[in-house]
Parts: C-alpha cells; sequence; structure tokens
C-alpha cells in the first residue's frame, strides 16, 4: 500500500505530481481569521477548482482566546456554504475539521473524544509561532492514548524551532505527523521559513501538503508554488498522503 502510494506521488521527468484534496484551510465565512464573508469564500473554493482541487477539508481556528469555535459552529457554517456552492453549481466537495491550538481546553475535547478529526483519526493542530510549549510531549501522549492521530500544521513556521532540527526529528519520534504549508516552499511567509520546509521536505518527514489559505491572495501564491520546481521535488523524497483523503 504505502509503496503503490510513493509510486502515486513520486516525481517523474515527464509527469507533473500534484494533489487534489486539501486538508488545511480557513473557508468558512466569518468565524475566525480566514474568509470574512460568503463572496471571499466562494472567490477562494473557485481558485482551488480552477487550480485542479475536488475536495477540500477546510479547518477553522478553534484557539479558545481568539476564536471560541466549536464544532456545532463549524458545521452550520459548512452547510452554509456548501448550500452556496450548490445554488452556484460549484462543484467540490468540501468538507470541515479543525485547526486546534493547543491548550487546555483542547486538551478537554480530547478528553471527551470531541475533536472534529478528518481521514484516519487525523487531528490538526497548531502551536504558538514564537514560543515552545510546555508540557507538550504529555499532551500529545493523550491525544494518542484517545486515539487521536496528531498531525502538526506548518512545523516550518515554529520559529524557535528552527535552530535546532532534533527538535522535529523528536516530534516524528513521538508519531506527530507533519504537514507543510505549500506557500512556504515558494518563501511566501519568510526565507528562514522557507529554508526550514525544504530541509524537512529533504528530510523525508512530510506527510501532507496544505494550503493553509485565509485569503485569496494565497491561492495565488499556491498556484505559483505548485509550478515549482520545489514543489516536485517534495513528491520525490516524502509520501504525501493527501489523495488518499
Ligand atoms: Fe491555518
Amino acid at each position: 500500500m504505502i509503496k503503490s502510494l510513493k509510486n502515486l506521488f513520486s516525481a517523474t521527468e515527464n509527469e507533473t505530481p500534484s494533489i487534489t484534496t486539501d486538508i488545511h484551510s480557513h473557508l468558512i465565512p466569518g468565524i475566525d481569521d480566514g474568509s470574512q464573508n460568503m463572496e471571499d469564500s466562494i472567490s477562494m473554493i473557485e481558485a482551488f477548482v480552477a487550480q485542479g482541487y475536488t475536495k477540500l477539508i477546510t479547518t477553522p481556528h478553534i484557539m479558545s482566546h481568539r476564536y471560541p469555535n466549536s464544532r456545532a459552529i463549524i458545521l452550520e457554517g459548512l452547510s452554509g456554504l456548501n448550500r452556496e456552492l450548490e445554488d452556484r453549481s460549484i462543484k467540490i466537495e468540501v468538507e470541515a475539521a479543525s485547526e486546534y491550538y493547543l491548550d487546555e481546553t483542547v486538551m478537554e475535547l480530547v478528553e471527551q473524544r470531541e475533536i472534529m478529526t478528518f481521514g484516519d483519526n487525523y487531528m490538526l493542530f497548531e502551536m504558538s509561532y514564537v514560543q515552545p510549549l510546555h508540557h507538550l510531549e504529555e499532551m500529545l501522549f493523550e491525544i494518542k492514548v484517545a486515539g487521536y492521530r496528531p498531525v502538526l500544521a506548518h512545523p516550518e513556521r515554529y520559529l524557535y524551532m528552527h535552530e535546532d532540527f532534533s527538535k522535529y526529528e523528536r516530534l516524528k519520534e513521538k508519531g506527530v505527523m507533519f504537514q507543510v504549508n505549500i506557500p512556504s516552499l515558494g518563501g511566501y511567509y519568510s526565507k528562514a521559513v522557507q529554508k526550514i520546509a525544504k530541509k524537512i521536505a529533504d528530510a523525508g518527514m512530510v506527510d501532507l501538503l496544505g494550503s493553509d489559505a485565509h485569503k485569496i491572495k494565497h491561492l495565488d501564491a499556491l498556484a505559483k508554488v505548485r509550478a515549482s520546481k520545489e514543489y516536485a521535488k517534495v513528491f520525490a523524497k516524502n509520501t504525501i498522503l493527501n489523495n488518499t483523503l
């Protein structure tokens, strides 16, 4: 199975590898720092369709101190979005999970088995960009005990990890999967983030790729990187699971 997947997504000289399922975006209007209205959501989704995507698993933030979303809020937003897509005859599958900012509130949801997952019980999570999270390993342990498979969103964006690559290796050893943002590979966020994204990819540590689209300009960055050599290289060294979802 794994071997055939690897072949499926491996780069060859004649073929540009790609993915048609996105697993990280903020497309539900007005519930986080992503799309703020239905028109923007539709423009972004049309841009995904134009790039060949057929399925989007959108992941609004659940972040108790800034975006205190819930399963109910997300699912209500999702059904409004899907109604609009249907009305406009836009053909694409849109589902929802969440991007969890790890904290005590999220750990309560873990304990209650209330996490919105995707795929094979994957739980997308993020942390502070600027300071390490205390008790991360204990939290990861609890997450796994609850039957979830933790997926770290954009590992390349945590600045305090940049200087010590063994921090990435340690997380991998702890069973954390990595989701790299496609725009990172093109230097969208910064040169430093791009450098680490490439290093993670060269080390064969990428499991999933995401757009992390919050606004329409992210779709432009996405298209540009998807046409680049850097993007093709990722598939040569990593088994990317997007299209299995
Ligand atoms: Fe995100």
